[in-house]
């Protein structure tokens, strides 16, 4: 995109304030990055400082607005060709059941391209501007996805999934081979020199891999500086499994740690049961939480308490959890996490607060950012990063969003969240190029 100024009703999130809401502001985008962002009376200043012209400039008239890029910590890519079927199982069985044998046709390179070029457009098209995807163990369905996701511009973290434990016959490697895979996969992604693709190592859960495989793992992370992505205590079932496997850990985090799979680089997806030591665990190593909380009430997991998580200063983003999750907007996933968060709350002391929607806005935005160690550069409109937007119109008539004259900026913002849907999202942005 050539540089441009957008002029209008800016929406976002700061480290003290989970929604900033600016109207009549100025927002200079130039070398894909965010310039200025100042009071609109600046703007005859801002044209000369960037070198533009009046027709460089977009209004944004009421009813419109500017926001960062939604951000999704937790999707597996792979599980799109089934999402909205299949929940009436829990984890265990729905893993055994639904997810291996279908994730096993993604050696079926035909078949993976055609899933992934359906995901990821639907993704995108839904404001994603930033996914941090599992794909599966094969690396050349991985590798594809790859490619997809760079043809569309999006921004993303793509892992190829390390099982060698407790997996089916016909979708299990050798260690040896997971091993050799990954390392393959990382080398061939990081040669690309895409800055906005990074290879994620990705252990599925820790019953699914050998020590020998998560220590290797963490081994791999650290010698190519790369972000972690697992699953962790998101059903009570799994965590009595965990126990029995691994006699020798503290707890379920503790198996993660001594592989060194926890690191300010790591999302660990769910932690609906992590025990306040647990916690403190993901605190002092910088581990971060992708909470899933469509997936946790359509696999009937539980309830992650985001309250609790954010009080004890872990990093917290939103997951869609595809295709646990049957909706794979993160728009769903606000709403969901609002809901879960109200739902607590009716079994709770008077003056527990539950989580609003501006601290889920912040969530899928600038938290998302800071568990994908990514917040230098994305999450929302600070001058110097790069900029991941979405320009949301709420009064497309053929829309799900009614605006009235009484509605102020910030109901209008309120009901986006709460009612939209893509049809309200008419451009997006990663890296200030327009990719939709
Ligand atoms: N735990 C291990 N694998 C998975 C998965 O694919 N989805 C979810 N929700 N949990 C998991
Ligand atoms: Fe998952």
């Amino acid at each position: 995109m050539a540089a441009k100024i957008f002029y209008g009703t800016l929406c976002h999130s700061t480290a003290d304030d989970p929604m900033v809401i600016l109207e009549d502001h100025i927002l200079g985008v130039k070398n894909g990055k965010i310039q200025l962002v100042k009071d609109s009376s600046y703007l005859d200043e801002a044209l000369s400082e960037l070198g533009l012209q009046e027709n460089d400039v977009k209004y944004l008239k009421k009813g419109k607005f500017l926001m960062p890029g939604l951000i999704d910590t937790h999707i597996h890519a792979s599980q799109y060709v089934y999402t909205g079927t299949a929940m009436e199982l829990h984890l265990l069985d729905w893993l055994k059941n639904y997810t291996y044998p279908i994730e096993a046709n993604f050696e079926d390179l035909k078949f993976a391209e055609d899933v992934y070029q359906k995901a990821v457009k639907r993704v995108l098209k839904n404001g994603t501007t930033t996914a941090c995807y599992f794909a599966t163990i094969h690396v050349d369905a991985t590798l594809k996805l790859c490619d997809i996701v760079e043809n569309a511009g999006q921004r993303a973290y793509i892992g190829k999934v390390n099982m060698d434990a407790y997996s089916p016959h016909y979708y299990v490697e050798t260690t040896q081979e997971s091993k050799e895979e990954t390392e393959k996969f990382v080398t061939k992604i990081l040669k690309k020199n895409n800055p906005l693709i990074k290879p994620v190592i990705t252990p599925r859960f820790a019953p699914n891999c050998t020590l020998e495989l998560s220590k290797y793992l963490g081994h791999l992370a650290k010698q190519y500086d790369l972000p972690i992505q697992s699953h962790i205590s998101e059903t009570t079932d799994e965590v009595e499994w965990v126990k029995e496997l691994f006699p020798g850990s503290k707890h379920y985090a503790d198996v993660y740690d001594q592989c060194n799979l926890l690191t300010d680089k790591t999302v660990m997806a769910h932690g609906v049961y992590l025990s306040d030591e647990e916690l403190k665990l993901f605190k002092s190593t910088g581990t971060g939480i992708s909470h899933c909380p469509n997936s946790n009430l359509s696999l009937r997991s539980g309830m992650m308490d985001a309250r609790r998580v954010l009080d004890m200063g872990v990093k917290l983003g939103l997951g869609t959890d595809v295709s646990g999750g049957y909706h794979p907007s993160m728009l769903d996933a606000i709403r969901t996490a609002v809901q879960v968060s109200n739902v607590i709350s009716l079994d709770m002391h008077t003056d527990y607060k539950s989580l609003s929607h501006r601290e889920a806005f912040k969530l899928a935005t600038l938290g998302g950012s800071e568990v994908l160690g990514l917040s230098d550069k994305t999450g929302n409109f600070e001058v110097g990063k790069e900029f991941d937007a979405l320009l949301v119109d709420t009064t497309v008539v053929e829309g799900p969003v009614d605006i009235f004259k009484r509605d102020s900026t910030d109901d209008i913002i309120q009901k986006f969240l709460f009612l939209g849907d893509d049809r309200n999202i008419q451009e997006v942005y990663v890296a200030g190029k327009q990719v939709l």
